[in-house]
């Protein structure tokens, strides 16, 4: 049962695809005082769904903001990442799903403040809450699902292994990954490009100097079945001549401030304007520009940077250099320390900033902190209308970094800036089924860590995780430690746990597919399924992928195993990279299971089965009929 309920005078985010009709009389469930709804929490209830985010799947415990951040550090005392999932589901003895629609700053107090308190702040004047009804989690999740519209979906080919680093700066780094892997006998689809390709940072344009015949590089990476996926970034660089800018500042596409100018921001070019994606004109033609792409050979691209990402705005640049001035001939103690350290790093993503410029939309004039949270969506919804017309449905593959919901038609997402730390495995673990609560399935990690240096057991820890994700790509940031599979002594292990990758693939496609299709989730918490048993739904590091088979990856340096909850009894079929080294049965319960660096072990559900097909060495080489199952 869904309850819509309306306040003021909403603007249509386009999250939800058939509306029901308006509630009349008051919201229930919730108090509500000004722009505050609260909601009072047995001591037992779980609070599910905020998609993504950090901290548990169990959202109870801290304060979440709706707003997205171009945020680099995911730790635990944050409260945005890049997407804005308003869509929660209170799991007690009432069953309650929440969504917030609305495209400005929403808060979630869920029992921060008071561990009884689930408090909702809304900042806009007009926004809609439904709310849904149903006897379990998964019931009111696929209502929910039905409410936003069908997932996106990829080609095949993207659910191959993927290789990307910022800092492939040339045609010969591209061949060099290609040779890596081939070389060493290893899978691959898609290797990525970063910005590195790119003319001065300028979307659209490719570096004549890095790449002669960038055209005839995709097709000889193509013939080898390898996929170039490149990026794209929501800015635009402010330079004369440059076709993009010239057009776009013709035309008025471009974000304006209160006075009617361009506002003009700090991104990787240097000085950059920002597409007006809510202008439906100024959308449709920045879509119709991945064509340049598409022309050359490109079947796919990432956008980012799309929150969207300011360095600093031209105005506060002034300001904030005027403000430092200050402190030239003066004793810098203490709080002026602080102050002029915060002067600077306030400088990016700055509030007032979001507050100083404007979308021209079918509604007017809109100030853009108001709609903030759609700027990723309808940049990534102008690509994915525009690649449909080219290519294709389910012909191109796209993600982007930040979202609303409602975007989950369009393409998918990735997760953002991790770390090569320990901790982030799990918390990529924990992000997967709040993603897919809201739609995101088509979804991974940045496997080995983004920032900072991987080592060669993380990588493999990390990979035994990402082998299980839709979106498979090992990606890492520029001046990190290069950390493609070959660059490490144990390869061989790469090796293994990459082609069971592909052997998995039959199982991990079809449910996929599922999940798109009948509004199933991909990765479930175990609390989803067994709801009547306390441990499984407090368990917070397992995952059931699909109906049958359920994966507890080890995530601790130095282990040399885990712990693993069993609620049923299940078949345990270990992997020694691709091949199974042993089978057995496991009683329920609570049990200690050792697991090898090059090691996978899956837990198969009764009267479940697991097909597995043969190795591959891309996609397009698998033989999707060729399978033998493992039945339990
Ligand atoms: C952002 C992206 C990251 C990318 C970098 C350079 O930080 O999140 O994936 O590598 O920008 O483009």
């Amino acid at each position: 049962m869904i309850k819509r309920f309306v306040f003021g005078k909403p603007f249509d985010t386009e999250a939800i695809i058939n509306k029901p009709k308006q509630e009349e009389g008051n919201i229930p469930y919730f108090e509500k005082n000004g722009n505050t709804f609260s909601y009072e929490m047995d001591d037992k209830d779980i609070v599910w769904g905020l998609g993504e985010n950090v901290r548990g799947m169990n959202k109870r415990g801290h304060k979440y903001t709706s707003w997205c951040s171009d945020e680099f550090e995911h730790s635990e005392e944050k409260q945005s990442l890049y997407g804005a999932h308003n869509f929660f589901i209170i799991d007690g003895k009432t069953k309650l799903g929440g969504f917030v629609d609305c495209p400005g700053r929403v808060d979630f107090d869920i029992g921060d403040t008071e561990y009884s308190k689930l408090y909702i702040t809304i900042e806009n004047s007009g926004f809609e809450i439904y709310l849904l009804e149903g006897s379990s989690v998964i019931s009111i999740v696929k209502e929910f699902r039905q409410l936003i519209g069908t997932s996106y979906i990829p080609p095949k080919w993207a659910f191959g292994i993927g290789q990307s680093r910022w800092g492939y700066g040339s045609e010969e780094d591209l061949l060099k990954v290609q040779e890596g892997y081939r070389k060493n006998n290893l899978p691959v689809d898609m290797i990525y490009l970063d910005i590195d390709y790119m003319d001065n940072f300028k979307d659209f344009t490719v570096d004549s100097n890095k790449y002669r015949d960038f055209k005839a590089t995709i097709s000889k990476l193509k013939e080898d079945k390898i996929r170039v996926i490149p990026i794209i970034d929501a800015g635009v660089k402010v330079e004369d001549g440059y076709s993009v800018y010239d057009e776009g500042i013709k035309n008025g596409f471009f974000c304006k401030d209160k006075e009617g100018k361009e506002f003009i921001v700090g991104v990787w070019p240097g000085k950059s304007v920002l597409p007006d994606f809510l202008n439906k004109a100024a959308a449709r033609w920045f879509g119709d520009k991945y064509k340049v792409l598409t022309d050359m050979g490109i079947e796919g691209f990432w956008n980012d940077m799309n929150e969207p990402a300011l360095f600093y705005s031209e105005k506060n640049k002034q300001e904030v250099f005027e403000h430092l001035a200050e402190y030239k001939d003066t004793n810098v103690g203490l709080y002026a320390n602080f102050a002029m350290k915060d002067a600077v790093n306030l400088m990016a993503n700055n509030l007032k900033d979001y507050k100083s410029f404007y979308h021209e939309t079918d509604k007017g004039k809109i100030c853009h902190a108001d709609v903030h949270n759609l700027y990723g969506y309808k940049m990534t919804k102008s690509a994915s209308d525009s690649l449909e017309r080219i290519l294709g449905k389910e012909k191109y593959l796209l993600f982007s970094r930040a979202s609303y919901i409602g975007m989950h038609r369009s393409s998918g997402i990735w997760m953002g800036d991790n770390k090569s730390w320990w901790s982030h495995i799990l918390l990529n673990l924990k992000m997967l089924p709040s993603l897919n609560m809201c739609g995101f399935i088509y979804t991974g990690a940045d496997l080995g860590g983004f920032g900072s240096d991987t080592t060669e057991d993380l990588l493999l820890r990390w990979y035994a995780l990402g082998i299980f994700l839709p979106l498979f790509r090992n990606h890492s940031c520029l001046g990190s430690r290069e950390q493609e599979p070959y660059q490490f002594k144990a390869v061989d292990k790469f090796r293994g746990l990459l082609n069971l990758r592909y052997r998995l693939l039959p199982y991990l496609y079809e449910t996929f597919i599922d999940s798109v299709k009948n509004n199933e989730m991909y990765g479930s918490p175990l609390g989803f399924v067994w709801t009547d048993d306390e441990d499984a739904k407090r368990c917070e590091d397992q995952l059931l992928i699909g109906d049958s088979i359920m994966i507890a990856p080890v995530y601790e340096q130095n282990a040399t195993g885990r712990h693993v909850y069993l609620p049923e009894e299940m078949k345990l079929i270990r992997f020694k990279g691709s091949e199974i080294i042993e089978e057995g049965i496991m009683e329920a319960g609570h049990n200690y299971i050792h697991c090898n660096l090059d090691e996978i072990c899956i837990f198969l559900r009764k009267n479940k089965k697991l097909p597995l097909a043969k190795e591959a060495a891309s996609i397009e080489d698998l033989d999707w009929k060729d399978l033998t199952y493992i039945e339990y």
